[in-house]
């Protein structure tokens, strides 16, 4: 039976900034501006504990307590992304060091680092100290843990502690040094160790370090957050049963969210279309004059898509940009009907709660230039007038009917450092290959499900794509050739083990495909070999053998795809004419049905309602059907099943 749901709307507040009188005010406006949800306190750590073991907690009681009378339900965060300047003094060495090894200091946010013990042991006190004063309070409806882990670039840190935690790492992983030695391949250039006390972290080597070690340490680095992460839900648990969440960020990709997901009661993410378009979708720059009022048009939805995964079918927008933002390259405000827009997508794939970054811009410090539902003089601001439309349109539409798509894409984030840290050709990521899939996908009006690798039960899709899972161990390779879908494997899957080694079988591994990599090659950008039939190969390029029959092929007859019974294997990197060239023929194979989307408009099914969404600045019609400028669509759909 598929749970249906309430959508809902928030906002991120700060009362700490502003004084006590305005907040009864603020509160009331809140609730009938049409919010249900309002999130405080995460970076409220020096203003709880001024001075080290001196509380003063009356104005975080006072503000829970006006905004809980007022109806609002409350998001409560630990305060561990911003430690006090008092807590250098108490641990000096507690910052991260960068990879030239230099601190990254006090004066902004998240300088801790991960493997300091001693600031893990003042993270849980302060997690206690809340967990343990409003664990019961009935205002407090969610917990968020620390902000955005990883952003700015602190998940990995080349600290002495961070090394000292790295060995204990590896000897738990490899019990032996030798084990170690040649797993990680280290006759090779006289890398062999002695003994693990020896390992130093893979950075300020004269030329690149081995792979092996570099991964390792990657995936020591993602572990960190999670026991980080791990202690302060277990903290809370044990003083509250309101459900725990943790803001993701886009593309931030260095620690496994699915891992921390599992910690979690749900996902949740910030989203700022406007604020990523340059820096964070990867080769999209013709696009970025057109949509730099509106955001790419496929971003969002991945992350929706990606961080549904995360949250098992629980998640939510935290932040969501409401105007300009002050952190980008360059800060466009949104076009008119933007935010309700996003709003609307976020909702469209299974989003509980938006929730609107910030409530009232504030004139002071790093972001006097993002803009808020209020302005800093406390007038409305010009989004104000759209979130109330919003308010009323939910109050009227339907409960959420999510549905499971047919079609499902596989996101591994080991798979993203692999490829980082060996890319083959300049540039070239795996985040950037899903993206291109994901793209040509949704271009062609599919609904998708973003998977996990250990997912378990695949048989709900008919379609499955793999691109780049470059270690797919025994479990990812059974549950792949079991189901009942047809899975098509993309490049480079399958063509390491977990060491990071050439697998035999040679890539991609997978006995039952009966192909074999024999060569491959990356390509210069303007490089591209034309398929038989449309589109090119690009970036990346593989020469298959082998007794599968041939799928896809070169205009010169090499061959690029191979099959067997329900298993592809795609050794190249194609364009977007190519995927959709191949999507097409498989969705029709499948009895999928697909139809042809011009780059602003997208669909999103829920088991009730189509949404189509308009990016454009211009009108489309599509089978007579028209869908008005940055606009969403709904489109009742036939009920079916359960
Ligand atoms: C997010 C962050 C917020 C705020 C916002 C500004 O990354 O979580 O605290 O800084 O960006 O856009």
């Amino acid at each position: 039976m598929t749970v249906k749901h309430k959508r809902s709307l928030g906002v991120c507040y700060y009362p700490e900034h502003w004084p006590q009188k305005m907040w009864a005010k603020d509160a009331a406006r809140m609730k009938e501006l049409g919010l249900t949800w309002v999130r405080i306190g995460e970076f409220s750590w020096s203003q709880v504990e001024p001075r080290p073991n001196q509380f003063e907690f009356d104005w975080l009681d006072e503000a829970i307590q006006t905004l809980g009378m007022a109806g609002l339900k409350v998001v409560l965060g630990t305060p561990t992304a911003t430690p006090p300047r008092w807590m250098l003094d108490r641990h000096p060495d507690m910052l991260a060091l960068d990879q030239q090894g230099r601190p990254r200091k006090f004066g902004s946010r998240r300088h801790y680092c991960f493997s300091h013990t001693d600031f893990r042991g003042e993270a849980a006190r302060i997690t206690r100290i809340f967990a343990e004063r409003y664990g019961e309070n009935p205002y407090i409806c969610a917990w968020q843990t620390d902000n955005e882990y990883g952003c700015h670039d602190t998940v990995i840190s080349y600290s002495q502690v961070a090394r000292e935690a790295f060995i204990d790492w590896l000897a738990q992983r490899y019990q032996s040094i030798n084990a170690l030695n040649s797993s990680w391949g280290n006759d090779f250039w006289s890398m062999n160790y002695d003994d693990f006390t020896q390992i130093d972290l893979p950075n300020l080597t004269v030329t690149e370090a081995n792979p092996a070690h570099q991964l390792a340490f990657r995936r020591f680095s993602s572990d960190q957050v999670l026991l980080f992460n791990r202690k302060q839900v277990d903290i809370i648990r044990k003083y509250s049963k309101a459900p725990i969440t943790h803001n993701y960020m886009g593309r931030i990709t260095q620690f496994d969210h699915h891992k921390i997901g599992d910690d979690l009661d749900f996902a949740s993410w910030d989203s700022y279309p406007i604020g990523f378009l340059e820096d964070r979708v990867p080769n999209r720059e013709d696009m970025h004059p057109r949509f730099t009022h509106q955001g790419d048009p496929d971003f969002q939805a991945f992350h929706h898509d990606l961080y549904r995964g995360v949250g098992k079918g629980r998640w939510w927008v935290m932040e969501q940009q409401p105007g300009p933002v002050n952190w980008a390259p360059y800060n466009s405000a949104p076009l008119p009907g933007m935010v309700k827009l996003w709003s609307w997508e976020a909702f469209a794939h299974g989003a509980e709660t938006v929730s609107y970054f910030r409530w009232r811009q504030v004139p002071v410090a790093q972001e006097q230039l993002h803009s808020g539902l209020r302005r800093p003089d406390d007038k409305a601001s010009l989004v104000w007038s759209e979130i109330e439309s919003l308010g009323k349109e939910l109050l009227e539409a339907p409960n959420i009917a999510p549905c499971k798509s047919r079609v499902a894409l596989m996101f591994d984030y080991e798979s993203e450092w692999t490829w980082d840290i060996q890319p083959h050709g300049k540039g070239l990521s795996y985040f950037q290959l899903v993206f291109e899939y994901y793209v040509a996908l949704r271009k062609l009006g599919l609904s998708i499900d973003i998977i996990r690798p250990d997912t378990i039960d695949l048989n709900q899709y008919q379609l499955i794509f793999v691109p780049g899972v470059m270690h797919m161990n025994d479990a990812i390779k059974s549950s792949l050739i079991e189901c009942d879908a047809t899975v098509v494997i993309g490049p480079r899957s399958g063509s390491r083990d977990k060491d990071f080694k050439i697998p035999e079988p040679l890539p991609p591994s997978l006995e039952q495909l009966d192909t074999v990599v024999e060569a491959l090659e990356s390509l210069r950008p303007n490089d591209k070999i034309a398929l038989q039939n449309n589109g090119n190969i690009v970036n990346y390029r593989e020469f298959l053998s082998g007794n599968g029959d041939v799928f896809l092929s070169t205009k010169q007859g090499q061959t690029v795809a191979m099959r067997k019974g329900s298993l592809i294997y795609v050794g190249s990197w194609l364009d977007q004419s190519g995927l959709k060239y191949l999507f097409q023929n498989l969705c029709m194979e499948q009895e999928i049905s697909t139809i042809e989307l011009p780059d602003a408009l997208r669909i999103r099914d829920t088991r009730t309602e189509r949404f189509w969404i308009n990016y454009d600045n211009i009108d489309h019609t599509v089978d007579g059907m028209t869908i008005k400028a940055i606009s969403v669509l709904r489109q009742e759909l036939p009920m079916s099943g359960t």
